[in-house]
């Protein structure tokens, strides 16, 4: 068992995963990619015990799982912030918080459901976050609404990821006009996700 383990860091990522129990992550229906999901995981494992992970747009738990898959490992916590009302999406309005809790149930030690509109559950929100992951609406309005509620409260040296940077103008302006990413070179881009460490003052 102990040879097994030390050959799993040179398995391909989403081998390592399943193998580490984490199969169920990625059966759940969303429009994000493995490479998407695999960074998610990635940047997560980079903190230590009892960081801070914030979600904002969960819907059913697709990009949760990953971000949790890592929290459960390096014992940290995921808020995940959404009305489960499919806000904003074409899909129309249907209620997807069961769907949610039952596709989570594995990490219910590491999540923590905070249902409501984003900009009203920051106002309440008082810790500091490690990492910040934005996939609500992805309106200029509304993700410059969610950009002001939440990125003062990353930790300097922390990160943000921005879903459907690729085609959403409206996540392009707002990256420009808001995010300052601490190193000089700009924050690391997938071609639908945008991610850099932010410096104090963001
Ligand atoms: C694109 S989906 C998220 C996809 C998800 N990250 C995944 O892994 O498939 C957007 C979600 O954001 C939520 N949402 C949109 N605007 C919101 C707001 N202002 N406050 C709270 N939730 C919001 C919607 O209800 C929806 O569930």
């Amino acid at each position: 068992m102990k040879e097994l383990a030390a050959h799993l860091k040179y398995l391909p990522w989403e081998v390592n995963l399943y193998l580490r129990g984490h199969g169920p992550c990625f059966g759940i229906f969303t429009h994000l990619t493995l490479e998407e999901k695999l960074l998610l995981y990635k940047l997560t494992r980079k903190f230590d015990h009892n960081s801070v992970i914030v979600e904002i747009g969960s819907y059913l738990g697709a990009s949760t799982t990953f971000l949790a898959a890592a929290a459960k490992e390096n014992k940290s916590q995921v808020y995940c912030v959404d009305t489960w009302m499919n806000e904003g999406m074409t899909e129309g309005t249907r209620d997807t918080y069961q769907e949610f809790i039952s596709n989570t149930t594995l990490y219910q030690q590491q999540i923590y459901p905070l249902r409501g509109r984003s900009e009203d559950i920051a106002k309440e929100f008082d810790n500091q976050i490690d990492l910040l992951f934005l996939d609500g609406d992805h309106s200029y309005k509304s993700c410059r609404a969610d950009v002001e509620s939440w990125l003062p409260k990353v930790k300097n040296g922390g990160i943000i990821i921005l879903h459907d940077y690729g085609w959403s103008e409206g996540v392009q302006k707002v990256v420009r006009d808001m995010v300052k990413p601490r190193e000089k070179k700009p924050g690391l881009e997938m071609s639908n996700l945008y991610w850099t460490r932010v410096k104090a003052g963001s």
